[in-house]
């Protein structure tokens, strides 16, 4: 059977919906999980909470900061283990917070199978580049090396293949003559924020269908 391609959350039920409970995974800075905190405070993400922020490394400073806001936090570390058995436990930890929809930031693992299946269009990551120029690691780094004169990010969905889920949302930015690789990254990193909270929004809006790998937006009738 396909899998739902929408998460039922509209708008107009929101009142009578719970919330959409957001399950972060990261690794470390953590500074995209903090825009999707803020977001959330800020009421930008309405009828949306964190239930549970896991990181897979021990001093990740997201965790840090997700303990300081007083969030549910997980620490399952990855180093060593075979990746099903790692991505059980996450599976087991995202459905004991009982995670409606999973949120990669910096998250410096690949998913396996058995996690993509558990969550079928059902986890969002965020990538500094325009997908699919860049997958990978530093993207920026890539992409300033290249010699694009346009960069950004991207919001997907996440399946089986490395940086290669439907695109729900891209930022552009211009590359400028003054750039270096480093302030390019921040110039993406500013626009990563914004994209994580709006990528967030469209797919909690139900909004949308998936065609083939394409991401279509649909007002509810
Ligand atoms: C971001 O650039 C994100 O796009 C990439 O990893 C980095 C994580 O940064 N996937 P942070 O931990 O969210 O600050």
């Amino acid at each position: 059977m396909e899998p739902s391609t929408s998460i039922p959350h509209d708008e107009g039920a929101q009142r009578a919906r719970p919330p959409l409970r957001l399950g972060v995974l990261l690794s470390g800075r953590g500074s995209n999980f903090l825009a999707i905190a803020r977001n959330i405070r800020e009421g930008r993400l309405p009828n949306t909470e964190l239930a549970v922020v896991i990181s897979n490394v021990a001093d990740a400073t997201g965790l840090v900061a997700a303990k300081d806001l007083g969030l549910p936090t997980a620490l399952y570390v990855s180093r060593g283990r075979p990746r099903a058995d790692h991505d059980a436990d996450l599976i087991a930890c995202l459905r004991d917070h009982n995670v409606d929809l999973v949120c990669l930031a910096g998250y410096m693992r690949l998913l396996s199978p058995s996690f993509i299946a558990a969550f079928p269009n059902r986890i969002l990551n965020i990538h500094p580049s325009l997908l699919p120029a860049f997958p990978g690691l530093d993207a920026q780094q890539q992409a300033f090396d290249y010699g694009v004169k346009v960069a950004g990010c991207t919001g997907h969905f996440v399946d089986g293949h490395l940086d290669h889920g439907a695109t729900v949302l891209q930022r552009a930015i211009p590359v400028l003559e003054s750039d270096d690789a480093h302030s390019l990254s921040e110039r993406i990193l500013v626009e990563e924020h914004i994209a994580y909270a709006e990528a967030i929004a469209r797919v909690a809006s139900g909004e949308f269908e998936i065609q083939g790998r394409r991401y279509v937006r649909r007002a509810k009738a």
